[in-house]
């Protein structure tokens, strides 16, 4: 990008218009975009209706917008994306660094345990920070995260990320203090650990090609697993969220596992509770709902947080919560209900510092992998997609009661946005069926059940079926999937794709369905679909199988090579250009003996046929599908986002083996160094600042 672009004056806070200026100009110019894309979205859905992806209907004007438009009557609305990948597929690697097209950098930004706020220590190479410094400084193991622009070309903004979990061993010095019963000790490494969860929200400013944290930003804060949150929809106030903490069941404490992200048309964030049910343990008589959903019941939790409750140190219950045996008389004399609290999409509202945090429970509860909105069209509700990463487990829509006013992305109020599009609407569950449709099953209480009654039948309120979404969509009779990880939304065809990650589980004895048509499904693969002319139809056909690219033609589904070749994909989003990237946390040694976890990058909309219709990978287009990044030994790539000027694109890099070395996340750990490793952002940036991908 020019050097006009990057004006150093951008950089000088003083000369910076106030913060409201900024933001105000930011979510205007959302809003002319969004309108932008309301009206293709009218065009297409309305005058045409939805050309499902593996739908014979031709007449749907697919339009690439490199040609003129055929005729004067069709708007010139694209419906495909023009951006064309400009970089060569790079090859896999196993090596202590990132690895990059040719022409680009890679930056380290924010790794584990770098201050972000007043009141901790720098981050010590020993492991000894304490739970104070933790509290102040950026989580571990990076996943899901979101740019929030503050300045015209996003030379300034803030990153919200997520911390998923830990690695004990990294975290501290000589690992977690647990004797061989699985007991803590100490008080410190217990708040440290749960410190090191969360959410981080840090400044950070484009200076001379290298981003920088804003230390000490006034919107740089931790959300942490202890954090209080606001509890909202459904459940809100229920009996079911009653605890010691929040007799009126209105709050809940932290957020836990934050796996995948969204965010909103309002401009606040999305993280999502993942891995959550193992944090918490009943020892006594489990409820069906813990049952199904996975609440621990042996000795202790995955960390053991709450084997140092009673310590004279413990503060308000912060270590007896994640224990939900009951034990007294109700629910005002334990934590039965600590885990009900969990399990949630979570809102944050990035441009309001210190702002609380709610858990929109309308969303439904259960191992949420991330959540997307659908493509926009002012006076339709806005759909939001999160899928249950487990095996067999479903894919989930939320549909709002309310109806898209454009004028909401420019709401100072943000939060109350959320009140109003996240917290009344419409539960519904996939059901794929053969021949590429589907139906969308609602999660009400009038919704009918496979057995021929209604949910009414098996619930006594929504949010008893909310709290036990998983239940209730055995009942309806939801499609098991293999492992439902992100959704991205194609911005030009509004196709919603989603990354199945895989299923070594799915044997003779489970069968297949026709959207998970593989056994041992080892290698992932991505569904997509459009959605139909009601809220309960869609079309669907799979995009990509995963595979080595020795694999046989059973396995090779589409077609990869070297170059492409690819196994779990897990990640996924889409830039505004129409550019989809896919994110892997790979499971097949087959790909996992040539290279570490990638991204790869597509452009869908441009496959199509000579009818326009949307074409899936195979043989002969498989060379679209390109490899643009590979992480170090032993890490995850996850987390997707780009600045709007498309020269900057931050990924996570999650639990790498050694790593990082440097600044520069290209440069190799030599050889013979052991690091105490640091799970990181990582800022991609082509060398002559121009835009990425193309
Ligand atoms: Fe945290 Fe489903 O990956
Ligand atoms: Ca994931
Ligand atoms: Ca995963």
């Amino acid at each position: 990008m020019s050097k006009e672009i990057f004006n150093p004056k951008r950089f000088n806070k003083s000369d910076n218009p106030d913060f409201d200026q900024v933001l105000e100009a930011h979510l205007s110019r959302r809003k002319m975009i969004k309108g932008g894309l309301g009206l293709g979205a009218m065009t297409m859905f309305g005058a045409f209706g939805l050309a499902g992806c593996n739908s014979s209907n031709s007449s749907t004007p697919i339009v690439d917008s490199g040609t003129p438009t055929p005729t004067p009557t069709t708007p010139s609305v694209p419906t495909a994306s023009s951006a064309r990948l400009g970089f060569n597929s790079i090859p896999g690697s196993k090596i202590d660094a990132v690895s990059v097209p040719e022409g680009y950098t890679a930056q380290v930004l924010a790794p584990w345990g770098q201050p972000i706020m007043s009141g901790g220590s720098e981050w010590k190479r020993d492991g000894s920070n304490n739970a104070t410094d933790q509290a102040n400084a950026m989580g571990m193991h990076h996943d899901g995260l979101h740019f929030f622009p503050l300045n015209d070309d996003g030379s300034d903004g803030l990153l919200c990320v997520n911390h998923e979990y830990i690695d004990q061993n990294a975290l501290h010095p000589n690992g977690s203090d647990k004797d061989a019963d699985g007991i803590r000790s100490s008080v410190d490494q217990v708040r440290k650990e749960i410190n090191a969860h969360g959410v981080a929200v840090v400044r950070i400013q484009l200076i001379a090609n290298e981003w920088k944290v804003v230390d000490n930003d006034p919107l740089n804060r931790r959300y942490t697993g202890a954090t209080t949150m606001n509890i909202s929809g459904p459940l809100a106030n229920s009996d079911k969220l009653k605890t010691p903490f929040s007799p009126d069941g209105s709050q809940a404490r932290g957020t836990l596992n934050n796996c995948g992200n969204g965010y909103t048309p309002w401009g606040t964030y999305l993280t999502c509770e993942e891995n959550w049910p193992g944090y918490f343990i009943n020892k006594g008589t489990t409820t069906a709902e813990q049952d199904r959903i996975g609440i621990e019941t042996s000795s202790t939790t995955r960390y053991g947080w709450e084997t140092v409750a009673g310590s004279p140190e413990e503060r308000v219950d912060e270590f007896a919560r994640f224990d939900v045996t009951p034990t007294g008389n109700s629910a005002m004399d334990d934590y039965r209900n600590e885990a009900n609290g969990h399990g949630y999409i979570v809102e944050v509202d990035p441009y309001t510092a210190n702002s609380r945090a709610v858990k929109r429970t309308a969303l439904g509860r259960f191992r949420h992998e991330g959540c997307t909105f659908g493509k926009l069209t002012e006076g339709k509700p806005i759909t939001f997609y999160s899928g249950h990463d487990s095996r067999f487990e479903y894919m989930y829509k939320f549909v709002s009661d309310a109806l898209w006013d454009p004028a909401d992305a420019d709401a100072k109020n943000r939060m109350a946005m959320g009140d109003k599009y996240m917290d009344a609407g419409t539960l519904y569950v996939a059901k794929f069926d053969a021949d590429g449709v589907g139906t969308w099953l609602p999660l009400t209480m009038t919704g009918s059940t496979k057995n021929g009654g209604t949910l009414a039948d098996h619930f006594t309120s929504l949010a008893e079926i909310i709290l036990n979404t998983a239940g209730a969509a055995d009942l309806v009779g939801a499609t098991p999937m293999d492992r439902p990880e992100w959704c991205a939304v194609d911005p030009f065809t509004g196709s919603v794709y989603l990354t199945l990650t895989n299923n070594t589980r799915r044997n003779a004895a489970t069968g297949t369905n026709p959207a998970n048509p593989r056994l041992n499904n080892k290698f992932g693969h991505i569904i997509r679909w459009d959605e139909g002319e009601t809220h309960t139809t869609f079309s669907w056909d799979i995009f990509v199988f995963g595979s080595d690219a020795a694999g046989d033609a059973a396995t090779n589904l589409s077609g990869l090579n070297e170059f492409n070749q690819f196994a779990s994909p897990d990640g996924l989003a889409f830039d505004k250009r129409g550019i989809m990237w896919i994110q892997t946390d790979n499971g097949a040694d087959e790909v996992q003996n040539y290279t570490n976890d990638q991204m790869l990058a597509v452009v869908p909309s441009m496959l199509t046929d000579t009818d326009g219709k949307q074409q899936t990978i195979d043989d002969a287009n498989q060379g679209e599908l390109r490899r643009f990044f590979v992480g170090p030994n032993g890490c995850e790539v996850t987390g997707f986002t780009i600045t709007p000027d498309y020269t900057t694109m931050f990924v996570s890099i999650q639990h790498p083996g050694n790593w990082p070395y440097s600044d520069n996340a290209a440069q190799e750990t030599p050889n013979g160094m052991t690091l105490r490793p640091r799970a990181s952002l990582v800022a991609i940036r082509k060398a002559d600042g121009g835009a990425l991908g193309v």
